[in-house]
C-alpha cells in the first residue's frame, strides 16, 4: 500500500453515492478505501440506485447499504444520527449538482442530506456533472458557500464526459479520491502530537452513598477530545463520571475523585505535548469518608473539607511541562478572574467561560470562550460545543507551534 494512504488505516468512511453515471465508479472507490484499511459504510440516494445496485455496494463495502431516512428497521439498527457520529469522514462521490445545492442550503429531506447536516466529521464532495451544470452560476455559488463552510471539494476533473461534451465536470478517478480522502487525516494541525485532556466533574465521597460534585456534563471536554483527534493528535481523555459515549479509538481513563484525576493525569502526562484541563475539579474534598451511610442525628452537621491537589498547576510546574491550557469557569468578572488564573497557575493559555446561566457553560450544548495568553487573546463567540472545540483546537495549535518555533530559534 502507498505510504500516502496509511492515514486511512482503521478510519471509518461514510461513502455517499448520489445519482449520476459516475456512480458506477463508486464500487471501485469503496473497494480501494477498504484496501487502504478503512471501514466503509455506504449511503445511497434514490437516484443513485438507478445507476448502481445497493447489492453491489453492499458486496464491495462489506456492510449493509443505508437508503432511507425514515426506515424504522434501519433506525432500530444504526440510526441516522448514530451513522453521522460513526463516521471519521463523509465522502460523497459522485456528488450531483442537485446534491451540492442540497448541502449548500442545509436540506435534510433524505438520509444522505440529513447525515451531511448531522455529522461533525470532515465532509468532502466529489462533484460529477455536465460541464455547463458545473459552470452554471448557481452551482458556482453553491461551491463557494460549501467551501466557505469548510466542505472540501475533490475535483471535478476536466475531460470527455458521458454526454459526449468535453470540459470540467468529470468525477475524479477512484485512486485520486482515495488519496485525497487519506489527506483529510494526514495534515492536521496537531498531527503526530500527544494530548491529554480532562473532562467532566469529579465526585468527592462523603459516605458510601453521598458525594459532593458539580453540574459538568463532560460535553465541552469530550468535544475538545474529538476535535483534537480530528486534527491528527493521539488523545488521552481522563474523564470524571459522565453519561457520554467513549469517542471511537480514543484512550479514556475513568476516574471519580479529584485525587484520582490528579494521579491519572500525572501517570499519563509524561510524553504529552499539550495538556488541556476542561474538567470541573472539586477544589475541596471531605477529609474523611464515613465507612457507613451517615445516619440522621442533630439538626446541624459539619463536614470538614480539605484542598484537593491542583492538577493544572501541577502539570504547568513539571520540569518539562507540556503546553498547558486551563479553563476558568466564572459567574462574574470573567476577564479579571481569567487573567488571575493565567498568572497564578502559570499556564500558557486560559479558556474562560460564563457558567452563571443555562445557555452556556455547564450542561448546555453551546458555549462561548474568551481565550487569554501572555500578550494576546481571542474571543470565540457562542457556538455548538463541537464547532467551538474545533476553533479552540485551531488556536491552541497555532499558539503551540508559535511557542515551539520561538524556543528553537
Ligand atoms: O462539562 P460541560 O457541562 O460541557 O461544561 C463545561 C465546563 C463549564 C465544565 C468547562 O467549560 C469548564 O469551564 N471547565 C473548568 C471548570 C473549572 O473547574 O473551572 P475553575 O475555574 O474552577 O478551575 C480552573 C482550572 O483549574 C480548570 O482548568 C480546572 O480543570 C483546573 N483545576 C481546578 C481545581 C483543581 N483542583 N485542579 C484543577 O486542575
Amino acid at each position: 500500500m502507498s505510504s500516502d494512504l496509511r492515514p486511512l488505516a482503521n478510519k471509518r468512511i461514510l461513502l455517499g453515492v448520489t445519482g449520476g453515471i459516475a456512480a458506477y465508479k463508486s464500487a471501485d472507490l469503496a473497494r480501494r478505501l477498504r484496501d487502504a484499511g478503512a471501514e466503509v459504510r455506504v449511503v445511497m440516494t434514490r437516484a443513485a440506485t438507478e445507476f448502481i445496485t445497493p447489492l453491489t455496494m453492499q458486496a464491495v463495502s462489506g456492510n449493509p447499504v443505508h437508503l432511507h431516512l425514515l426506515d424504522p428497521q434501519t433506525e432500530a439498527g444504526m440510526g441516522h444520527i448514530e451513522l453521522a457520529r460513526w463516521a471519521d469522514a463523509v465522502l460523497v462521490a459522485p456528488a450531483s449538482a442537485g446534491f451540492m445545492a442540497k448541502v449548500a442550503h442545509g436540506l435534510a429531506d433524505d438520509l444522505l442530506g440529513a447525515l451531511c447536516l448531522a455529522t461533525a466529521a470532515p465532509l468532502a464532495l466529489a462533484p460529477a456533472m455536465n460541464r455547463l451544470m458545473w459552470s452554471n452560476p448557481a452551482t458556482q455559488d453553491n461551491r463557494r458557500v460549501l467551501e466557505s463552510r469548510g466542505v472540501r471539494l475533490f475535483g471535478p476533473a476536466e475531460g470527455e464526459q458521458a454526454c459526449g461534451e468535453v470540459g470540467p465536470g468529470r468525477m475524479l478517478e477512484p485512486h485520486a479520491l482515495v488519496e485525497m480522502t487519506a489527506g483529510l487525516f494526514a495534515g492536521g494541525c496537531l498531527s503526530g502530537l500527544n494530548i491529554v485532556i480532562t473532562a467532566g466533574p469529579t465526585r468527592e465521597a462523603i459516605d458510601p452513598v453521598r458525594f459532593i460534585s458539580n453540574r459538568s456534563s463532560g460535553k465541552m471536554g469530550y468535544a475538545i477530545a474529538v476535535a483534537a483527534q480530528e486534527a491528527g493528535a493521539t488523545v488521552t481523555l481522563i474523564s470524571g463520571p459522565v453519561v457520554l459515549p467513549v469517542p471511537p479509538r480514543l484512550k479514556r481513563v475513568n476516574v471519580e475523585s479529584a485525587v484520582q484525576m490528579y494521579e491519572a493525569v500525572l501517570a499519563n502526562v509524561r510524553d504529552c505535548d499539550i495538556f488541556i484541563g476542561a474538567a470541573a475539579v472539586a477544589d475541596y474534598h471531605p477529609v474523611s469518608r464515613a465507612a457507613h451511610k451517615i445516619k440522621k442525628g442533630q439538626n446541624e452537621m459539619t463536614l470538614v473539607l480539605e484542598r484537593s491537589p491542583d492538577i493544572l498547576a501541577s502539570v504547568a510546574a513539571l520540569p518539562e511541562a507540556p503546553y498547558t491550557v486551563g479553563f476558568a469557569a466564572e459567574t462574574e468578572n470573567l476577564e479579571v478572574h481569567a487573567r488571575a488564573k493565567l498568572a497564578a497557575k502559570d499556564v500558557d493559555m486560559v479558556a474562560a467561560n460564563w457558567v452563571g446561566g443555562p445557555d452556556t457553560g455547564f450542561e448546555s450544548d453551546e458555549n462561548a470562550l474568551l481565550l487569554i495568553w501572555e500578550g494576546g487573546g481571542a474571543e470565540l463567540p457562542c457556538a455548538p460545543k463541537d464547532r467551538l472545540a474545533r476553533e479552540l483546537i485551531a488556536v491552541i495549535a497555532e499558539r503551540y507551534h508559535a511557542k515551539n518555533k520561538a524556543q528553537t530559534s
